[in-house]
């Protein structure tokens, strides 16, 4: 049987428990997950790439057909180099529709064989993204149970630097 494979893709900067959670139900579909971190240092992360690839590997620690990794330029590039021909992304509440459905729709236009797939977020993860995990943890909000707990002391220990640089 045809093994298949699907790119996470995203810029996790950090991941959260809702990335977590589609990566769990995509590995219910696809046989093999690439996440893939997009590496553009133009977007200021929080987290450097390496931290960032670190924590991914952590959080996926015991599952053997999820791979880390990143990725610059086309995603649909990437998806063709990497022998898939799938992008799995997680959609949360209307106001994500907009951006995938454009996104999806470029990515279409830039390759027809290359085809999105959605997974809806878990209602318990409906109102998270890394962004607001980093706002919220940046003025000392609890994050844990948002997070994984490696994340969430990452989180800290970023916010304790800046605050006594
Ligand atoms: O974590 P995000 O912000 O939802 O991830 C967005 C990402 C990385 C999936 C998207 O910006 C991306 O694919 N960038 C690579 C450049 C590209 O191919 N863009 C799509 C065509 S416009």
């Amino acid at each position: 049987m045809c093994k298949k494979s699907a790119i996470y893709p995203g810029f996790f900067d950090p991941i959260t428990n809702g990335h977590l959670s589609i990566v769990a139900r995509g590995l219910h579909i696809f046989d093999h997950l690439i996440i893939a971190i997009l590496n553009n240092p133009q977007k200021a992360p929080l987290f450097t790439i390496d931290e960032r690839i670190s924590m991914i590997k952590e959080a996926v620690k015991g599952k053997p057909n999820v791979e880390v990794d990143t990725f610059d330029g086309l995603l649909v590039d990437y998806v063709i180099q990497k022998e898939s021909n799938i992008i799995l992304r997680g959609l949360r509440a209307l106001s994500d529709f907009e951006y995938e459905f454009q996104m999806a729709l470029m990515n279409r236009k830039l390759n027809r064989h290359v085809q999105s797939v959605f997974l809806m977020t878990d209602y318990k993860w409906f109102y998270i993204s890394s962004t607001i995990i980093k706002e919220a943890a940046r003025f000392g909000g609890d994050v844990s149970g948002l997070v994984p707990g490696f994340v969430n002391n990452k989180l800290k220990e970023k916010f304790s630097q800046a605050k006594n640089a």
